[in-house]
């Protein structure tokens, strides 16, 4: 499950700054240019990861792990020599809480006039951060 909303955060690292000229796939990168890693991009890509808007959390499950899909803690916390120190504590503080509050609650989905459920629309809009968030306590 931790792994599946990783591939769902919509995320970019934070900027580089590159300390000298560089080439990357013919493209010349002068030494002082800003580097911005479009780690969303590489968790929707369709090559690692068939399917990438499902969610699909089956897709790390495999008995034989050589079968599971890329893991996307490799990457969703930044790469290289300067990744993010927060990553173990996220990891720890996002399993205590989800399990903390599937302890003390059963969590459906909301039910029109009719007992009919309503299935939340999921989108995104283009902005640094943005959210989208209906809840309702029965
Ligand atoms: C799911 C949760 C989190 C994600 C996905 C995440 C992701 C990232 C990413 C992508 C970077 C940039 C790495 C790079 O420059 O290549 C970063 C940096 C950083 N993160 Fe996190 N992070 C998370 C949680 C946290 C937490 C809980 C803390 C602190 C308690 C934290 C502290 C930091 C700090 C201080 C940096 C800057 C490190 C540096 O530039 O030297 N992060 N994080």
């Amino acid at each position: 499950m931790f792994k599946e909303e990783l591939m769902q955060l919509n995320l970019l690292a934070l900027p580089h700054c590159v300390t000298q000229d560089d080439e990357y796939l013919g493209y010349r990168i002068p030494k002082g240019s800003t580097i911005v890693a479009n780690i969303w991009k590489i968790a929707h890509d369709p090559d690692l990861y068939p399917d990438p808007f499902s969610f699909s959390p089956e897709r790390f499950l495999n008995s034989d792990s050589a079968q599971n899909q890329l893991d996307p803690k490799k990457f969703v916390f930044g790469f290289g020599r300067r990744t993010c120190p927060g990553a173990q504590f996220a990891e720890l503080s996002i399993f205590l809480n989800v399990a903390s509050i599937l302890s003390a609650f059963t969590i459906s989905k909301a039910v029109d006039t009719h007992g009919k459920e309503i299935s939340p629309e999921l989108d995104f809009t283009t902005a640094i951060t943005s959210l989208h968030c209906n809840t309702s306590s029965n």
